[in-house]
């Protein structure tokens, strides 16, 4: 008889444009045996289950419904996409106020239930909901994740890879940083095959800034992101479900790293079934760890702002 697999639980907390696309995403991947979606709006989870049910025939066997936060209790991760996206116009700082007073209602009511998953946060602006998390969670850092610029790393690769007609996958390359305007290009360290990569100034320029205003062109396009930040989580998902070691930029909590103490902010992480087990020491030029830490000079301030 085939062995059954280990029970594994992901939540998806708020099913919107992103909470669904992430939940489909995972399902489509087999990434877990228990799927539960939970929003606000109970019967959009409600649809949304069942409209996910409905193609189980097509995927494996993983069971999907539309839960309550007692559900929270036995989830190794629980994704938290709720809260207010950022429109036309709005910058994710712009949805702070918002994002924390619907936080804090949702964290009170997870951690009512689970004291031993991982948090992985979603919402903008991700770096402040990270942090605001953890506190509020009172889980110990490597447990609460913010998907941080594991996205932007990727749009990044993307451009390159466009640029220099090389498989995006063969592009090490990542931003560091805010999951924001502030972020940072770790240029010093980008190759492929181990090789600098041949690109002008121009191309890097244009490259970068591409990078950063993705969200605004999306945004501007159609109303919202989802398809690739629900790749981005599913890739966090996987590291941790299959205990994987893998480095991803995702938003971790930092003392003493690159000079910045006390903010959540995007940088390479070690992850495992642990959730961030470490964090990566880099190297940066003095110009580039002169940027990352006015970016994180920026996340302090936000993160004042939320005690005001
Ligand atoms: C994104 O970068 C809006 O943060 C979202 O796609």
């Amino acid at each position: 008889m085939q062995k059954k697999d280990k029970k594994t639980r992901v939540v998806v907390i708020g099913i919107g444009a992103v909470g669904s696309t992430t939940a489909y995403t995972l399902l489509l991947r087999e990434r877990m045996t228990e799927l539960v979606l939970i929003d606000y709006n109970k019967q959009k989870a409600v649809g949304d289950a069942l409209d996910m049910n409905h193609g189980l025939p097509f995927t494996g066997k993983t069971k999907v419904w539309a839960g309550d936060y007692e559900d929270c209790a036995e989830a190794d991760i629980v994704i938290i996409a709720a809260g207010a996206a950022q429109k036309q116009g709005e910058t994710r700082l712009d949805l702070l106020k918002k994002n924390v007073m619907i936080f804090d209602s949702i964290i009170e009511n997870v951690t009512k239930y689970n004291k031993h998953g991982i948090l992985l946060i979603a919402s903008n602006p991700v770096d402040i909901m990270s942090y605001f998390s953890w506190k509020k969670s009172g889980f110990p850092k490597n447990r609460v994740i913010g998907s941080g610029t594991l996205l932007d790393s990727s749009r990044f690769k993307y451009l390159i890879g466009e640029k220099m007609n090389v498989d995006p996958r063969s592009i090490h390359a990542k931003i560091i940083g805010e999951h924001g305007d502030s972020e940072v290009p770790v240029w010093s360290l980008a190759n492929f095959a181990g090789m600098p990569l041949s690109l002008t100034e121009d191309d890097k320029k244009e490259i970068f800034e591409n990078t950063r205003d993705a969200a605004y062109q999306i945004i501007q396009a159609k109303g919202s992101t989802y398809y690739a930040i629900a790749l981005a989580l599913d890739r966090i998902c996987t590291a941790i479900l299959r205990d994987e070691s893998a480095v991803l930029n995702v938003s971790t909590y930092i003392d003493d790293y690159q000079g910045v103490s006390d903010v959540y902010i995007g940088i390479p992480c070690i992850v495992d079934q642990s959730g961030v087990r470490e964090v990566v020491p880099i190297s940066l030029t003095e110009e580039e760890q002169g940027n990352f830490q006015q970016s994180a000079q920026k996340m302090k301030e936000q993160i004042e702002k939320i005690n005001e």
